[in-house]
């Protein structure tokens, strides 16, 4: 029996990164970022690569990775929130995976993004606007998950919680499992 993969998806700022590192912890799996995945095997930082090489050539790198760590079984994934843009990339990782969407308002992103420069396609200009702006027509591809969490008013360590809590029966999820 192959133990499925937990892909976390979600708009910047619904906390994918910092539930799955708690939910892996949890469930004694590895994680494994597809951001950091590129960072390393491309030696340059995600924001390096939109300014020097386009948001195209970004995609093309996360769907290469994409490739590589959906092959893998057991492990928790967290993406970045462009990943769903691309149909085959849902696919491939859905067919190890169950995919988790996290969700937050605009308000609630915007409040998590505010300080942080390491996002470039959140940057210049006004900041709520760009986040409505990317984010709606975004929702609908989030919205063909498995399971659906708001991390509204949660900290990571809840979400994660509420998360084991919800996939422990359906995925028969145990510690270390
Ligand atoms: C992106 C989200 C980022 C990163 C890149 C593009 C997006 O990841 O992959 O900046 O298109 O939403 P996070 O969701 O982890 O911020």
């Amino acid at each position: 029996m192959i133990l499925k993969n937990i892909v976390l998806i979600g708009f910047m700022g619904t906390g994918k990164t910092s539930v799955g590192k708690i939910l892996a912890s949890r469930l004694g799996r590895r994680v494994i970022d597809i951001d950091r995945f590129i960072e390393t095997s491309e030696k340059k930082k995600i924001r390096e690569i939109f300014e020097k090489e386009g948001e195209a050539r970004f995609r093309v790198l996360e769907k290469e990775a994409v490739g590589v760590v959906a092959r893998q079984t057991g492990v928790v994934i967290t993406t970045g929130g462009g990943v769903v843009l691309d149909p085959e990339n849902v696919r491939a990782l859905r067919r190890n995976g169950v995919l988790v969407e996290l969700t937050a308002t605009p308000e609630t992103v915007f409040r998590r993004v505010k300080d942080s420069a390491r996002r470039p396609l959140l940057g210049g200009g006004d900041l709520m606007a760009r986040i409505r702006e990317l984010y709606e027509p975004r929702r609908a591809l989030y919205g063909q998950s498995d399971y659906h969490f708001s991390t509204d008013g949660r900290s990571p360590s809840e979400a994660a919680d509420e998360i084991f809590e919800k996939l422990k029966g359906p995925l028969a999820l145990e510690n270390g499992g």
